[in-house]
């Protein structure tokens, strides 16, 4: 049988018709804004509407970018977006007026890692981590084949363990969250900041972003770092060794065998991976007398928080 995942993040929400082997069989997108809740209810019922015209779906998995309740009915939190102990299941229910389908609301990451644990790169594993470096950082922890959800439902908020007393400012309210360091939120304010204080260095970057620093993008950092572009490097391996030394902490706490990358960073692919498997040796303790976890790209870009949040829309737990 099938059903709609639903993927929601800070500025764009995607959707899919997933089938029961984590097939994708239709997809579509609408830009939203995080700052008006109400219009990303709008435009999930909206996809809805839009993918059930052709489909019979049982289920609806709504993959969101916070601290979901451990009854998998709401947003509890969010750092990026306005959601303050949200009733997102009940809200997008009243719109779509569809009683017999379930919905449930997942922490995206975690949806994103389910996929990738299921379907994607991480299926041979038992025991992994996965890291989605987009707006912000997002975590999902497998242990012995199973997601950990903690006591509350918002285990792997990894993104804001402190790595820096006196840090950057976080979403989140803190100073010196991980995801300060390493999502694409970090590259983009890092690479903007470097075109203002070093603009010749930066020439390539400047051109790509049509002449200001505050058209920079995440994209254009890897563009410019594969077109060999040295700021943009510099800016990838600082991202990816913060990476490599966060991963060694969380293999402190976890032991597990597999980190994955996800999210819009890690197309940077080698770029990153070279640096943060460096620093990821560099840091870990006891190295040498353990084995250690390999750190690999995700395998299902873009559609694993879709194909995950539908998947884990079927499994009542
Ligand atoms: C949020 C997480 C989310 C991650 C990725 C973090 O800021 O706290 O809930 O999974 O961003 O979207
Ligand atoms: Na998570
Ligand atoms: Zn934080």
């Amino acid at each position: 049988m099938h059903a709609i995942g639903v993927d929601i993040g800070g500025t764009k929400i995607a959707a899919g018709v997933v089938d029961d082997e984590g097939r994708i069989l239709a997809k579509t997108r609408r830009d939203t804004d995080p700052d008006d809740v109400a219009s990303i209810d709008a435009a999930i019922a909206d996809v809805y509407r839009e993918l059930t015209a052709d489909f019979e779906v049982r289920e609806v998995g709504l993959a969101a970018a916070g601290f979901v309740a451990a009854d998998r009915s709401g947003v509890l939190f969010a750092p990026n977006i306005a959601w303050r102990d949200y009733p997102l299941r009940d809200k997008v229910a009243a719109l779509i007026d569809a009683p017999d389908v379930r919905i449930v609301v997942e922490n995206d990451a975690n949806a994103a890692g389910w996929a990738e644990f299921r379907y994607g790169v991480g299926r041979d594993a038992q025991d992994m981590v996965l890291l989605t470096l987009g707006t912000g950082l997002g975590g999902a922890v497998v242990t012995n084949g199973r997601l950990v959800r903690g006591a509350w439902g918002v285990a792997a908020e990894i993104g804001h363990m402190r790595v820096v007393p006196g840090g950057h400012y976080c979403g989140c309210g803190h100073q010196g969250c991980w995801e300060q360091y390493v999502s694409g939120s970090a590259l983009v304010r890092d690479a903007q900041a470097a075109a203002i204080s070093q603009p010749a260095r930066a020439q390539h970057l400047l051109d790509l972003a049509g002449g200001t620093s505050a058209g920079i993008t995440g994209p254009m950092v890897t563009a410019a770092a594969q077109a060999g572009d040295a700021l943009a490097v510099d800016l990838l391996t600082g991202l990816a060794t913060w990476v490599g030394e966060g991963a060694a902490t969380v293999a402190a706490l976890l032991d597990p065998e597999l980190f994955v990358l996800g999210g819009g960073v890690s197309a940077a692919g080698d770029l990153l991976l070279g640096p943060a498997r460096q620093a990821f040796a560099e840091q870990l303790s006891g190295r040498g007398h353990r084995p250690e976890a390999s750190i690999v790209i995700a395998a299902m870009g873009n559609d694993a928080g879709m194909v995950g949040a539908a998947d884990l829309a079927r499994v009542l737990d």
